[in-house]
This record gives C-alpha cells, structure tokens and sequence, in this order.
C-alpha cells in the first residue's frame, strides 16, 4: 500500500482526497516536480527544489514550505514506503476557492500533494536497441519553462507516439527542436553534441543539465544552440533524456533509421557517464 502526503497529513493513497473545486482539478492552476529516488536517496534534489521556486514564481503562488521542510516532506514519503528506487511527485496547487473564478482567490490555502511510485527506468533490452519517435508542430504556450500541471497539450502530443508504437513525439516550432512530449532532446552530428539553449520554449530538465555538465567535463565537443529540424532529421544519434528514462538513445525518427539505426558511440560514453556520476552522487549522498 503506497503512503502519500496531502496537506499535513501522511495517508493511504486510497483515502486521499481533494475538493471539486480545487484549481488544479479545475484549471491545471498549479505546479509539480517528479525526483527520481536511487536506493533510497533523493537525485538532485536541491535542482528540483530551485526548479519548483521558479515554477512558482512564475505563477504567482508562493511556496507553502522552505527548501528544508520539502526534504524533510521528501525523505519521509521515501521513508514510508517500501521500493528503495522511487519516483517521488510532488505538486502544489493553488487550493479550493468556494466557487469556480479565473481570478486568483484570497485566503486560500495551497493544496500540497507528495506521492511515490517505483522508480521504473528502461529495460537494458530498450537501450540496446533504441527506442523509435515521432514529430509534431509544437502547439504548446509561450511558457513551456515552467513545470505547471496543465498538461493536456504534452499528453496530446505524447499520445501520437503511443498511438505509432513509439515511445517520444519530437516537437519543432518554426523549423527548431524545442524538446519532447516530456523529454529534452539531444542530438549527435559529426561527434558533437548539440542541446537547445534553455528558454522559455522549453522545460530545463534536471537531466538535461546533467548531461551538459558530462560533456563538459569529459571533453565531448558540444554547442549548445539553436538546432534546425533538418539536423534533427540529418543526424548521426538523437537522445532523449529526462528523470525517469535517464539518457534514452532514439534510432528511429517517423519511421526513418537515425544514423546507423542502432544506438550510437557518443551515447554509448554519455550513458557509462551517467551511470558512473550517479553511483558517484550515491556514494557521496548528495
Ligand atoms: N517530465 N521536458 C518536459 C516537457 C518534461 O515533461 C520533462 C520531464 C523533461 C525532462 O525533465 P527532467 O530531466 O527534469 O525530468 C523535459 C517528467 C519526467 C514528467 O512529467 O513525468
């Protein structure tokens, strides 16, 4: 039985509840973060603290709890449950007013949510191979930064991938990469690596900014820039990465090979690197 944590309270996830007129249930007025756990320890937890500020910030709902309270919220959700890999969302909403009103209401207390899942990364089997995606036009708003749980135009985009079998939809606005349906989006041409720069178009993934500090320090050539649909479509790997699939090597773009149409040796480092650097956060308890 998974234990959650709802507004003060730690309970069975089948007693929780919320009110009808919750602005999350009614407008998708909030913010959340999901924290991969590895044996029993928060990753980048600090990162994903900064993240939710920013979040909230730019929704204008003040943060109910200081970074020390949210570990503490964070590592007793961990605690209480049995799976030593987890992946622990939290969400803040901004509660229940007593009728349904656009205007932000006053004196109303945020709706503080914490649940725990299995950690579940991909099977060795997926990485072999590589996983395949689709692309789509990027309908998404002009503030695609922020982690707010409106979501329907990420689900929508990510159903066209599940819908062909595959496990990402690539989103391009006016013939740039901006990320995934919920990933950020690597891509390797001529042995380097290329990432969008963080902006307002996309989500700066925890993950994402792992993978940049990995190249960094172990020399991989990389630009971070502006990246054409076209070097997309040209190139020799495409990654996706993000808290739950770590660094994902994608081999097939709307049914066309990606390079050699096997994962790639660029990801083939990236991925040794990434593991090393978690084993090494791990060990140190970061
Ligand atoms: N999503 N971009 C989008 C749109 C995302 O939803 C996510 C993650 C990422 C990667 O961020 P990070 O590396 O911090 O996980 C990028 C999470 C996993 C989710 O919504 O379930």
């Amino acid at each position: 039985m998974t234990t959650i944590y709802l507004n003060g309270r730690f309970l069975p996830i089948e007693q929780a509840q919320v009110p009808v007129l919750d602005r999350g249930f009614l407008f998708g007025d909030g913010a959340y973060e999901l924290i991969p756990v590895y044996s029993r320890r928060p990753f980048r937890l600090a990162e994903h603290l900064r993240r939710l500020q920013t979040t909230l910030d730019g929704i204008r709902l003040a943060n109910p709890h200081g970074a020390a309270e949210w570990m503490r919220l964070v590592g007793e959700i961990v605690a209480r449950n049995e799976w030593q890999d987890q992946s622990v969302y939290l969400q803040v909403t901004r509660g229940a007013d007593t009728k349904r009103n656009h205007a932000f209401p006053k004196g109303v207390a945020p709706t503080v949510f914490i649940m725990t899942e299995p950690l579940v990364t991909p099977a060795d089997a997926q990485r072999d191979t590589g996983v395949c995606a689709v692309s789509a036009a990027d309908f998404r708003w002009l503030r695609c930064d922020l982690k707010t749980v409106a979501l329907l135009a990420n689900c929508l985009l990510r159903q066209q991938a599940v819908e062909a079998g595959c496990a990402e939809t690539i989103l391009f606005r006016d013939g740039f990469l901006t990320e995934g349906a919920a990933s950020n989006i690597f891509v390797v041409r001529d042995g380097t690596m290329l990432a969008p720069p963080r902006s307002h178009l996309m989500l700066c993934g925890i993950t994402y900014d792992v993978v940049l500090e990995l190249a960094a320090a172990h020399g991989l050539p990389l630009q971070v820039r502006e990246v054409l649909e076209a070097e997309v479509r040209g190139a020799d790997e495409l990654w996706m990465t993000s808290s739950t699939k770590e660094v994902l090597p994608i081999t097939q773009l709307d049914g066309r090979a990606v390079g050699s149409g096997r994962p790639g040796p660029v990801f083939a480092r990236m991925y040794g690197w990434y593991q090393d650097f978690k084993a090494t956060v791990m060990r140190r308890g970061e």
